[in-house]
Parts: structure tokens; C-alpha cells; sequence
């Protein structure tokens, strides 16, 4: 009905410690990217809170950026002057700035791209820029909505070890909304799994598991069958008014 509110999430609670790379595994329109906007601080939830190293969020703030599917850069900057953005708004001088900006735009392998414009860049670089913004502002947390789902699969991978790279060097506390059973799997420490909406936390997964992780590795095909499993379980029932069952070979 017109006007009616629907209840994306409930009675989702988790912790996630300081450098950690965690996941949030669920079916579409579960609510994931409502969970990223409300630790982002950008909705109020209707209940509860976030708490981000012992303080509640009230409202957004450099400490806990976000990374978008759709990149969301500045056509008229530069590659440099998006990295800069966050900065800017920031407050940070110019000189500290640029040099921030340009260390950011090295650890994201986009050294010799200061000047081109997002035009001028394939999504996968765009992405790139995108985490160079978010690492820029230093932030207590990084919350990546679906960032690699707009690239090809090959991409999407270098992307994938890319980030694995980047938090190796930084160790940020990073929270990776995906799609991807793959993609959790081989990125995090944790992995929470949602039910379809009104979205819940239906398991935590941990995986103990080195980096660079080898996708054959006999503990992770386990995990990954359990992941199966619960994401399986969630797609079965009603799709736009239909019964639908599925089953997916594992
Ligand atoms: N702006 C909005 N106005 C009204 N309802 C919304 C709005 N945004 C999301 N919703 C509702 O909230 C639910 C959760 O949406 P959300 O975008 O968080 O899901 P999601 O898990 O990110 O989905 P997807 O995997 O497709 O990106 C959706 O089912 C949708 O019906
Ligand atoms: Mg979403």
C-alpha cells in the first residue's frame, strides 16, 4: 500500500573488532544496504544503535565512510580531486591534502591517473578511486557497499586482492556488503549472514583462515557449502507473488 513502511531489518546485532574484515552475506532487498547507511549514519534506525569504539552514531561522519556499487565520482575532477573530496570536507589544508591524496592514489595503483578524468577511467579503476576517497579521509571504519558488483569478473577478482592488499597494509576495520559466497569467503574474517527481509542475523561464520586463501582449501569448501546452504534456505518462497523453490548444486 501506498505510504506503508516496510521493515528492512530486525533484531540485527554484531560486533565487529578494530581491523577486522568482515562480510555481510544476504538475498537482495534483505537489507544490507540499509544496515551500511545506518552504521554510515545516513538513516536513524527506528531501534537500537551503533556503537563505533565506545561512542554512538548520531549521524555521518569521516570516521565511517562509504564505498558505493556506482562510484559515485565527480565528473568534473580529476582522479586527484575526488580522492581530495573528503579531505576538503575535512577541512585539511591544501599542501596536506595533495600529499595525502597522492599517497592514497599510489596504494591504490593509480600512480600516473592523477590527472584523468572519471571519463577517462574503466570501472575497475573508477573503483579504485573510490577506495583511494574512502582510505584518504583515514576513517575508523570503511563500509563497502557491493563495491566490485559493477565490474567484469575478471576485475572483480584483481579488485578482490587488491583490497586483501591494501588492508594488509592499512588494517582497517572494513565491512564488505556482497553478493558473492566467493567473494566472502576468500576476503573475511567473519562473514554474516542475513535472512531475506525483514533482514536478520541468521549465522556468523568465522574463518581462521591465512591470506592469500586458497579457494580449493578443504575447511573453506566446507564453509562454502554451509553458506550454500543458508543462502539456499533464504531463496526459497515467495517471489513477486509466486511460489518459487529452487535448488542450487553444490
Ligand atoms: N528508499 C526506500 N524507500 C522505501 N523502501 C526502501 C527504500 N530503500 C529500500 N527500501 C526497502 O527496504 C528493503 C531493504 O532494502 P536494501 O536496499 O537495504 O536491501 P539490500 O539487501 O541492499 O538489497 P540489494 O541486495 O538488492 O542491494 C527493500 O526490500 C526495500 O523494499
Ligand atoms: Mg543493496
Amino acid at each position: 500500500m501506498r505510504g506503508e513502511k516496510i521493515e528492512a531489518l530486525r533484531d540485527v546485532s554484531f560486533t565487529i573488532d578494530k581491523g577486522e574484515l568482515v562480510s555481510v552475506l544476504g538475498p537482495s532487498g534483505c537489507g544490507k544496504t540499509t544496515l551500511c547507511k545506518v552504521i554510515a549514519g545516513l538513516i536513524k534506525p527506528d531501534s537500537g544503535r551503533v556503537i563505533v569504539e565506545g561512542e554512538i552514531v548520531k549521524g555521518p561522519s569521516p570516521e565511517r565512510v562509504m564505498v558505493f556499487q556506482e562510484y559515485l565520482l565527480l565528473p568534473w575532477r580529476t582522479v586527484l580531486g575526488n580522492v581530495e573530496l573528503g579531505l576538503e570536507i575535512k577541512g585539511v589544508p591544501k599542501d596536506a591534502r595533495r600529499r595525502k591524496a597522492l599517497e592514497y592514489i599510489k596504494l591504490v595503483g593509480l600512480e600516473g591517473f592523477e590527472d584523468k578524468y572519471p571519463k577517462e577511467l574503466s570501472g575497475g579503476m573508477k573503483q579504485r578511486v573510490g577506495i583511494a576517497r574512502a582510505l584518504a579521509v583515514e576513517p575508523k571504519i570503511i563500509i563497502m557497499d557491493e563495491p566490485f558488483a559493477a565490474v567484469d569478473a575478471m576485475t572483480r577478482t584483481l579488485l578482490q586482492m587488491e583490497l586483501l592488499r591494501i588492508w594488509s597494509k592499512t588494517r582497517k576495520t572494513i565491512l564488505l556488503v556482497t553478493h558473492s559466497i566467493d567473494e566472502a569467503l576468500m576476503l573475511s574474517k567473519k562473514i554474516i549472514v542475513l535472512t531475506k527481509r525483514p533482514g536478520r542475523v541468521k549465522r556468523i561464520i568465522h574463518i581462521d583462515l591465512p591470506y592469500p586463501r586458497d579457494p580449493f582449501n578443504y575447511k573453506l569448501q566446507n564453509i562454502r557449502k554451509e553458506l550454500w546452504k543458508l543462502i539456499e534456505e533464504e531463496l526459497v518462497g515467495e517471489a513477486y507473488g509466486r511460489k518459487i523453490s529452487c535448488s542450487i548444486p553444490y
